[in-house]
């Protein structure tokens, strides 16, 4: 049991297991890792997929021989494993280049270089077939009131997205993108901080039905936010193309933590909610092997996000499927919620003078204590 398989579809960012390490405090504490020995090591620990950006496998400045000696080799390793590339991004935040932002940066020039950049990447990724593009805007944002012009820097990045949605629609590429959003650092205050923020955002672009979001739930806890009910909403929107699980605790830097450690108790309803949804693309990790850890630590961690999902997963059906648990749901009404407020053919008209058992009903208990606390101890093992 807990041994991940090919269905579960797992997948990870190139760049979580190649983390060497470096901080704001210090620098690298682990070699470099190039790209095909994570794919390698990946699909001997029962991962499906990967998730690259351009420069996890080829450097910033690589020569075209370079570069194709980079991909050439990861190609070879994703043919030899049978590893899947679901999705690829952009590293549009390591440069110098960008410390102003890609899409955003102030200069225009900038902007034009972000956007070919993307549309390189988007050519392997098509290559690879990747189904998914992210977009991570970390560099998109400001440290102080008068740098950025917030108004005009969304006018950019929609004309960005716009156009480069144009490209892989002119393309035909089968890529829809999904932006990731993330409250601070490394920006001071970064764009589309929440989930709430980049769906709106969403509305107001050229090709909406191509443009959904890749919430992680380190950031939407930076910002405090309940994480399950942002991926709940995010289904509900039918915006909900990619995920990124890790864990993290509380309002604090962006900790990156293994999912499953951090909000123990998040993570648990967090799979809950993407099995209520039918949620069905990869599930996908992005975080940090901590720099105490070595290489073997480095697979331990990897290998213990798909264990601990596995876990929570068992766990989140054992609770659904808990005669108490389902006698517990019903005595706090929880299925009345699905029920329409109005029978059909009522009106404002039949509610308008409503009369209801006022007093019964302000007395009647919810029951969610004792609810939860079988939640609770699904989790804690005792059920
Ligand atoms: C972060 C982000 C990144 C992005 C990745 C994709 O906070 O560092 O989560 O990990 O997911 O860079 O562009
Ligand atoms: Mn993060
Ligand atoms: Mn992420
Ligand atoms: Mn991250």
């Amino acid at each position: 049991v807990y041994v991940p398989t090919r269905e579960d579809k797992f997948s990870f960012g190139i760049w979580t297991v190649g983390w060497q390490g470096v901080d704001v405090f210090g620098g690298a504490v682990r070699p470099l890792m190039a790209a095909d020995r994570a794919v390698r090591k990946l699909a001997e620990l029962g991962a499906y997929g990967v998730n690259f950006h351009d420069n996890d496998v080829f450097d910033f400045d690589a020569t075209n021989a370079e570069r194709d000696e980079r991909i050439a080799a990861f190609r070879k390793a994703l043919d030899e494993t049978g590893l899947v590339v679901t999705t690829a991004t952009t590293n549009l935040f390591g440069h110098p280049i960008f410390k102003d932002g890609a899409f955003t940066a102030n200069e225009r020039e900038i902007r034009r270089f972000a956007l070919a950049k993307v549309m390189r990447n988007l050519d392997l990724a098509a290559e690879l077939g990747a189904k998914t593009y992210v977009f991570w805007g970390g560099r998109e944002g400001a440290e102080s009131g008068a740098a950025k012009d917030i108004r005009a820097a969304l006018d950019r990045y929609a004309e960005g997205l716009n156009l480069l949605s144009e490209y892989v629609i002119d393309q035909g590429y089968d890529i829809r993108f999904a932006i990731e959003p993330k409250p601070n650092e490394p920006r001071g205050d970064i764009l589309l901080p929440t989930l709430g923020h980049a769906i709106a955002f969403i509305n107001e672009l050229a090709h909406p039905e191509i443009v959904g979001v890749n919430p992680e739930v380190g950031h939407e806890e930076m910002a405090g936010i309940n994480y399950a009910h942002g991926i709940a909403q995010a289904m509900w929107h039918g915006k909900l193309f990619h995920i990124d699980l890790n864990g993290q605790n509380g309002p604090r830097y962006d900790q990156d933590l293994r999912f499953g450690a951090g909000n123990a108790r998040g993570a648990f309803w967090v799979v809950d909610t993407l099995l209520a949804g039918g949620y069905s693309g990869p599930v996908h990790f992005d975080y940090k092997p901590p720099r105490t850890e070595d290489d073997e630590g480095v697979w331990a961690s990897a290998a213990a996000c798909m264990r601990n999902y596995l876990i929570l997963r068992e766990k989140a059906k054992a609770f659904r499927t808990d005669p108490e648990v389902q006698a517990a749901l019903a005595a706090s009404r929880t299925a009345e919620l699905s029920e329409p407020t109005l029978v059909p053919g009522e009106t404002w008209r039949d509610v308008r003078d409503a009369s209801v058992d006022v007093a019964a009903l302000g007395s009647r208990g919810m029951g969610y204590e004792h609810l939860d606390q079988l939640a609770l101890e699904h989790l804690y093992g005792v059920r």
